[in-house]
């Protein structure tokens, strides 16, 4: 009987390449490959890699722009922050990165989709979901789930079998995309102890940082960043862009006991320069184009939506009407903010709206007012009317 093959989404590191000789050995498979880029991956490096591990075919895709058109930047319009805090650079690569592997696995004729996510995470929750509701009828296999070995016993494995390792092992356990980039694991598991510097690639450290101030624009078209400084840019160029511009006034850093999934409190470090400048410019335009009623409902949805990406459910009916909702919310959502950043912070300094609903002549204190100062009279009379009636009829209350 012909061998069955198996799809496994490939990162070249040490995880996905003892994967790759497991998936043979244990489950008399072929094994085919797909690295997906969804932002800083040299594909041809790790396609030549899965080869020469034994992959049957190694296949690649440039996920960049799908990325971050169809999943960062919804994400931006909603506001999405989990726990207020990790803008969810790993949590949007996965339903992304499941797609694609269907899609592949679609092309080599593969029974199974392997990933190499471990049994404590988040990831695997998003990426079995996202698969089995793309299609149902692939298997999907977590070997590193499976065997349930420590880094020792990982790398004895590879060296027995012959699969290169990197000479220098990361420190950390870390993700990257687009978004941002995720790191745990190492020092980071105690949370009294500052993260070492080490851990960050992105971000300078205050000390590092340009004694003077950048000052830059960007332009939003419903809800969606356009231009930089007036220069229409890609997507992909304008997030990575962002990326450089911030990480290098330190701006980006963040440090999380986050709430996993499976029940755990874990300590999680992230650089997002992009994410962090995008959301407070965005939300300083919603600032000024949405009513207040707008703003706190778009509130809880953005929790919900955060819940909703965090939690690996993607792919459902409730994420699309969050999303629907959201769409209509940026109708006026245009305009362009001024941001500061320096020594580790982004301040918004300045914002302008074509449609927005800060009206100077009723903000003013200064010649030109037109608010009806005698109008609030009546206003607050009938708006404190309940507080007289409870506190004439109830005195107790007033102690
Ligand atoms: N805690 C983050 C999340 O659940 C980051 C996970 C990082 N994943 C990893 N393979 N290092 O989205």
């Amino acid at each position: 009987m012909a061998q069955q093959t198996i799809l496994l989404a490939y990162s070249g590191g040490l995880d996905t390449s003892v994967c790759v000789k497991w998936l043979q050995e244990k489950l008399d498979s072929q094994v085919a490959t797909l690295t997906i880029d969804l932002g800083m991956v040299d594909l041809e490096s790790i396609q030549q890699r899965a080869l020469q591990i034994g992959a049957v075919e190694a296949l690649s895709v440039n996920g960049k722009e799908t990325f971050v058109e169809n999943y960062v930047f919804p994400a931006l319009k909603a506001g999405a922050m989990y726990e207020e805090q990790y803008p969810l650079a790993t949590a949007l690569g996965r339903p992304l990165i499941a797609k694609y592997l269907v899609e592949a696995a679609r092309k080599v004729g593969a029974t199974a989709i392997a990933h190499g996510c471990t049994g404590k995470g988040n990831d695997q929750v998003r990426m079995d979901i996202s698969v089995g509701a793309l299609a149902p009828d692939l298997k999907v296999i977590a070997p590193v789930r499976e065997w349930g070995w420590n880094r020792e016993e990982e790398i004895e494995y590879a060296k027995y079998h012959n699969i290169p390792i990197e000479e220098k092992q990361n420190r950390y356990s870390t993700d990257e995309n687009l978004w941002g980039r995720s790191i745990e694991a190492g020092d980071l598991e105690d949370p009294w102890r500052e993260p070492p510097e080490d851990a960050f690639a992105w971000t300078n450290p205050i000390n590092m940082t340009p004694d003077e101030p950048t000052y830059f624009e960007i332009s939003f078209e419903k809800g969606v960043p356009l231009t930089l400084n007036g220069e229409t840019m890609g997507s992909v160029d304008l997030v990575q862009h962002l990326n450089h511009l911030a990480g290098v006034h330190g701006v980006g850093r963040i440090d999380h006991i986050e709430n996993r999934l499976v029940g755990i409190k874990s300590r999680e470090v992230y650089e997002a320069p992009a994410a962090i400048v995008l959301h407070k410019a965005h939300m300083a335009l919603e600032s000024m184009t949405l009513s207040k009623d707008q703003v706190r409902m778009k509130q809880r949805i953005a929790q919900e939506y955060s819940d909703v990406v965090y939690n690996g459910l993607w792919f459902t009916a409730h994420r699309r009407d969050m999303d629907a909702y959201i769409e209509n919310t940026q109708t006026y959502v245009t305009g362009k903010v001024r941001i500061k950043l320096h020594k580790g912070t982004c301040y918004i300094v300045g914002r302008q709206a074509p449609k927005g609903l800060y009206t100077h002549e009723l903000a003013t204190y200064d010649r030109g007012d037109t608010f009806d100062h005698r109008a609030s009279e009546g206003f607050i009379s009938i708006y404190g009317l309940p507080v007289r009636t409870q506190a004439k009829n109830q005195e107790e209350i007033l102690d």
